[in-house]
């Protein structure tokens, strides 16, 4: 115990290394941190962006394919990439273009256009749900996918799995404690106890579904294919069956949100592992950054849907919004589809993954750290445990605040940003082996001295 203690005493000591070589090497980014203050809540334009290591967010210039520099003239490699916001790289060629030309013929009429009818074509054929609609981020994408379930169904409860992520859904911020459903941790007003609009089960706990599906009040199960905003959690070989069979077994729809798995290939892991969902939902890179989501609907589900909503009522429903499938954002969808998050791009994007896998797995081995790294498709994570999580609770357990922050710090300092939430790294069509590499050496660097430092003795 006492080797821990002094190892947390070291990692402290270390980390305030890290900040003033931060402060130092950033003066501008920090004169603008100071003035934000004056009028940013918490200084920032969106309060998560405080959560950046170093005690101030950088500022950007630019930002180009898989980097980015800041107002102090540094470069970075970026495996963040908007936690995968911009995972077709920053600005890429076609979706620039297709912005350019869209913004000089309108950019929101609420009237269709023809990119419309293309996207939709195109998101069926790599989803293999025949109809779509659109929203402006994966959060609404969410919430019309399950208003939608409860209108159908006319069921009020959507299950989701301990530690999922899906956006600012207020019934997804549900997590279970000694088996019983309570409001996730830093939940801002919740506006009724989740219990009531939520059952929650761990991930790859098929019995456990089953027990809280035979309830029969359950309208949606909304889920990741593998859960992503805890570490990387995969389903065991088996689940998904089980989830299709069982859902269908109870009445229950099944909604596969493949905003983050979408880094599984064109058709996200649904495409890539023929799965039968009666919903898929969507967002982020989907558009090349601009702000864009989807949602897909099984041929029988889109008829009960269609089928269900009086026409005099569509606008005040709950389901849609003024600027969902405006122009910009389906001229933008479609030049990302077609020209740049491609069977190509993914051909070499997802070797780049693996790449970054052997050299942070041989890093962790050198050092002795008792961590591992997992990989989905084009994106890779560390996390602080010897063996894969089984769940969402698990994965949760292996978390470690101070070091990943320490972590983060390090290696922005030595030019590559992560994503600030976990130890995520992203590839996009324009991230580079040499960018990998610079990670890689990074995280070495920084691994041996916590080995060699005794930071990571174990409790
Ligand atoms: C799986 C998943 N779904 C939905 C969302 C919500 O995306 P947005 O914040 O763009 O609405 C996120 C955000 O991280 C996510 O990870």
């Amino acid at each position: 115990m006492r080797a821990v203690v002094a190892g947390r005493a070291r990692l402290e000591e270390l980390h305030a290394r890290e900040l003033e070589r931060f402060a130092r090497e950033h003066p501008r980014s920090r004169e603008l941190a100071r003035r934000a203050r004056d009028h940013l809540l918490a200084g920032v334009p969106m309060h998560w962006m405080a959560k950046w290591p170093g005690g101030f967010p950088l500022f950007v210039a630019e930002a180009r394919g898989a980097r980015f520099t800041d107002v102090d003239g540094r470069e970075y490699v970026d495996l963040c990439l908007g936690d995968t916001g911009a995972m077709s790289g920053h600005g890429p060629e076609p979706t620039l273009r297709a912005i350019v030309e869209q913004a000089r013929k309108g950019i929101t009429t609420m009237l269709p256009g023809e990119d419309a009818l293309w996207c939709a074509a195109e998101l069926a054929r790599r989803f293999r749900l025949p109809v779509w609609q659109f929203a402006l981020t994966a959060t609404d994408a969410n919430r019309f996918a399950l208003r939608l379930a409860r209108h159908v169904t006319g069921r009020a409860k959507v299950l989701v799995f301990d530690w999922c992520y899906h956006g600012t859904v207020d019934e997804t911020f549900a997590t279970l404690v000694d088996g019983r459903v309570e409001s996730r941790r830093g939940n801002l007003g919740p506006p009724v106890h989740p219990s009531e609009t939520t059952r929650v089960v761990e991930f790859n706990d098929v019995d456990g579904l089953q027990c809280e599906l035979a309830q029969g009040d359950v309208a949606l199960v909304l889920t990741e294919p593998a859960l992503t905003n805890v570490g990387i959690v995969h389903p065991e070989p088996g689940f998904h069956d089980a989830l299709r069979e069982l859902t269908r077994r109870h009445g229950t729809l099944l909604a596969i949100d493949e905003t983050h798995t979408i880094c599984c290939g064109p058709g996200g892991y649904t495409g890539a592992h023929g799965l039968v969902p009666d919903l898929v939902t969507i967002g982020k890179p989907i558009a090349g950054g601009v702000p864009a989501a989807a949602y897909g609907f099984s041929a029988e589900l889109a008829e009960r849907v269609a089928g269900s909503i009086e026409l005099e009522d569509v606008d005040v429903g709950g389901v849609g919004g003024t600027l969902a499938a405006n122009a910009l954002s389906l001229a933008a969808m479609r030049a990302t589809l077609a020209e740049v998050l491609t069977e190509e791009a993914f051909a070499r994007m997802i070797p780049l993954a693996q790449r970054f896998c052997a050299g942070v797995e041989a890093a962790i081995a050198e050092a002795g750290a008792p961590w591992h790294v997992t990989r989905l498709g084009c994106r890779a994570e560390y996390l602080f445990g010897p063996t894969r999580p089984r769940s969402g609770a698990e994965a949760h357990a292996t978390g470690d605040f101070e070091l990943e922050r320490y972590l983060h710090l390090h290696a922005l300092n030595r030019g590559v940003l992560l994503t600030p939430f976990h130890n995520m790294a992203l590839m996009s069509p324009a991230t580079t082996a040499e960018d990998v590499d610079r990670h890689t050496a990074a995280f070495r660097e920084a691994v041996l001295e916590l080995a060699a430092e005794g930071v990571l003795a174990l409790p």
